[in-house]
């Protein structure tokens, strides 16, 4: 028998389930060092890309064990992440042995613990436009059995515009960062659409706002490794070893495409996400594409 999908609740005013909440005390008070990079990013925006490429910006010449040995999420643990039988994120931060850490989350802004930002972190948010965010998190609740029950589509979608979805509200979640970006900056916003079209430019701008510097072949050696069919080859990136996942519903490393949404909205569930969405995104000046 199966056990029960999780079930969202309030917490602090976002939807969450028991597996994000249930280390809250130990994520509230996280330290942080001051060379901790954080990877924040609304669910399915791109994280573990952007997790594979910063890893081998850091660690390939240094500690190439990492990459062959370890999976993506212990080389950068998901600081909320408490599965039962598993051990924690913080847990998993907390044994990383390497300067800087690399921390992943999905948090919203106001949640982040607060050492964070008293470390002046630097912090790389990933955001993915709202509809193909949509029929991904779709596709991945289908699949992990410790995400809330997706039901069908369509359902998903109206729960999905009225931000019933484990992390809130995509469009809360990408202006709130937004808005932060304004005031810290040491906060890079990237866009998952820029990735697709041009991975090497976003990885030159990546290196800039980390002060690194990686030759140009370095480079086009990690642009390389992370195109999507060679992370979905890689078993240490592919989240193949991770058990709460069924592939044969949908495999963790699905299309990665720009525009897929194509594929799932119906003409008359475009219109209806078109209206919410000009209402929702009225007053930012954040513009995201959804066909590159
Ligand atoms: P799709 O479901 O649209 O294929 P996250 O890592 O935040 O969970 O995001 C997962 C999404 O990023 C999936 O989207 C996955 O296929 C896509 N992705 C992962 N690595 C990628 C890569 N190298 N190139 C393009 N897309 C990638």
């Amino acid at each position: 028998m199966k056990p029960p999908r999780p079930t969202l609740f309030d917490f602090h005013g976002v939807p969450m389930t028991h597996i994000f909440t249930d280390d809250w005390e130990n994520i509230k008070h996280f330290q942080a060092r001051p060379d901790d990079i954080l990877i924040a990013t609304y669910p399915k925006a791109g994280t573990t890309w952007v997790s594979y490429i910063l890893d081998l910006l850091y660690f390939s010449q240094t500690r190439p064990d990492r990459q062959t040995s370890m999976p993506i999420y212990e080389r950068v643990p998901f600081l909320e992440n408490k599965k039962p039988n598993h051990p924690s994120g913080t847990d998993l931060a907390n044994s990383l042995d390497t300067s800087p850490r690399l921390i992943k989350t999905h948090l919203p802004v106001q949640l982040i613990p607060k050492s964070f930002w008293e470390q002046k972190c630097r912090v790389v948010y990933v955001a993915r436009n709202a509809k193909d965010n949509a029929v991904s998190y779709f596709h991945f609740n289908r699949m992990d059995s410790v995400q809330p029950e997706p039901g069908d589509w369509n359902s998903f979608l109206q729960n999905y515009m009225e931000g019933q979805m484990a992390f809130g509200s995509w469009f809360d979640h990408v202006t709130g960062w937004w808005e932060r970006k304004q005031s810290h900056p040491k906060l890079h916003y990237m866009l998952f659409e820029d990735m697709v079209e041009d991975t090497g430019r976003e990885i030159d701008k990546l290196c800039s706002f980390l002060g690194l510097t990686s030759t140009a072949a370095e480079k086009e050696q990690i642009r390389r490794q992370s195109q999507f069919d060679n992370m979905k080859k890689d078993d240490m990136a592919n989240y193949s070893s991770a058990i709460v996942m069924d592939f044969k519903i949908s495999p963790f490393m699905r299309k990665g495409k720009v525009g897929d949404w194509k594929n799932h909205f119906t003409v008359a569930q475009n219109e209806q996400f078109d209206e919410e969405y000009h209402k929702k995104m009225n007053n930012t000046t954040l513009h995201f594409r959804t066909e590159v």
